[in-house]
């Protein structure tokens, strides 16, 4: 029987990881599941295991926060004797964080295949840790598995060529399981006080935004400019921006700061909303399959289809341009499939059965 470890640390790694697991698991492969411990809350982590039905992880470093030096190092020094114990036939990260590029040099090291989900994404800015991540494991990786024609161009444009499959996005998969149940929790609406199509919601992370003052400030701004025009705004707050609004303290005004929220809650809020604010990759792309235009206060997106096909604009971090952007937003009438079609999962687990042998 193949077996393959899965590596996962961070938030959107759970929710990608669901469908492969299951996807693992039906076609006959012996799955170990590793959680590196990066994110350790109950809100960021416990959570999406119960909810997104995500087995137990066999093994779990419990590394936790840090700079990105000590946070990767601790996760490859930890990933190390773990690989060689389980001796995998491959080893699958997923997406862009610390934990994929600690699982992928990991891998590496102790000659591992490795195989990367949501592989050839590319902002083209390497000042985003982000972007380091996923250069350097797609370098490493045997199997790329990429969500659309823009990443596997991007891997070409790298020399990468070899072990390239498109697949679809894993996270449709996710969203499309679950978008009827999300649409029947209209409860929740109810619960913020606000109606369907009238409200904004939002959610900031990224550390362009938290650790630099000023942007904060225009972002939580223009969130308060929207307000301000009496649409209301939920923001489901990262730990890592509460503590960043604490430290610069930042007024949030009329915003509704609330704690983060399980994957089906954000996806009823997402799907009634009237427009959603983010700087998550994974929100811009819900956003677009839910039918709802989307801002993105950052300077460049890996998700450009989005943007070409008019439901996602590119503000920044500017007030103004914000409150502006959110205010005037309007759904186009032509929405086409983007990054699948719901089945990306089957399809990762099927390639890495007919293209590994077990040991
Ligand atoms: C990480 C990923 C980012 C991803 C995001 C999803 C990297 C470089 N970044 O960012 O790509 O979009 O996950 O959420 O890997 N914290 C807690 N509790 C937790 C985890 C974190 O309070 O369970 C706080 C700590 O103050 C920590 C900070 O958040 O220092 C940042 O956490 P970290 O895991 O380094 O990065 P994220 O911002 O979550």
């Amino acid at each position: 029987m193949i077996k393959v470890a899965s590596i996962v640390g961070a938030r959107p790694q759970f929710i990608k990881a669901g469908p492969v697991s299951r996807a693992l698991r039906s076609q006959n492969m012996h799955e170990v599941l590793i959680h590196t411990g990066q994110h350790y809350d109950q809100g960021l982590s416990g959570a999406f295991f119960e909810e997104l039905g995500i087995p137990s992880p066999e093994h779990n470093l419990g590394v936790g926060s840090g700079d990105h030096a000590a946070q990767t190092g601790a996760m490859l020094s930890a990933l190390g004797p773990v690989l060689l114990t389980e001796n995998p036939d491959v080893v699958l990260v997923y997406g862009d964080t610390n934990t994929t590029l600690a699982g992928a040099l990991a891998a590496s090291k102790l000659g591992f295949p490795l195989a990367h989900v949501e592989s050839g994404l590319r902002s083209f800015e390497r000042s985003m840790p982000e972007e380091v991540n996923r250069v350097v494991t797609d370098h490493l990786s045997s199997f790329l598995f990429c969500p659309s024609e823009t990443a596997v161009t991007n891997l070409e444009d790298e020399g990468i060529s070899a072990g390239v499959f498109l697949v679809g996005d894993v996270m449709k998969d996710v969203f499309l399981e679950r978008l009827k149940l999300a649409k029947q929790s209209t409860h929740l609406l109810d619960e913020y006080g606000v109606g369907g199509g009238d409200y904004v919601v939002t959610t900031i992370h990224r550390a362009a935004n938290t650790d630099d003052p000023a942007r904060l400030q225009g972002v939580i701004g223009g969130l308060r400019e929207v307000t301000a025009h009496d649409v209301p705004v939920i923001f489901p707050v990262h730990p890592r921006t509460r503590k960043a609004i604490l430290r610069d303290g930042i007024h949030t005004g009329e915003v509704m700061v609330i704690e983060p929220l399980p994957y089906l809650s954000l996806l009823t809020l997402q799907s009634f909303a009237r427009c959603v604010v983010t700087d998550s990759g994974g929100v811009q792309k819900e956003a677009y399959w839910a039918g709802v235009p989307c801002v993105t206060v950052r300077d460049s997106t890996e998700w450009t289809e989005t943007l070409a096909m008019g439901w996602n604009r590119l503000v920044g971090a500017e007030a103004r341009s914000i409150a502006e952007a959110v205010l005037e937003c309007i759904a186009p009438s032509d929405r086409p499939e983007l990054y699948g079609d719901g089945q990306a999962a089957p399809e990762i687990a099927r390639l890495l059965r007919d293209n590994l042998t077990s040991e």
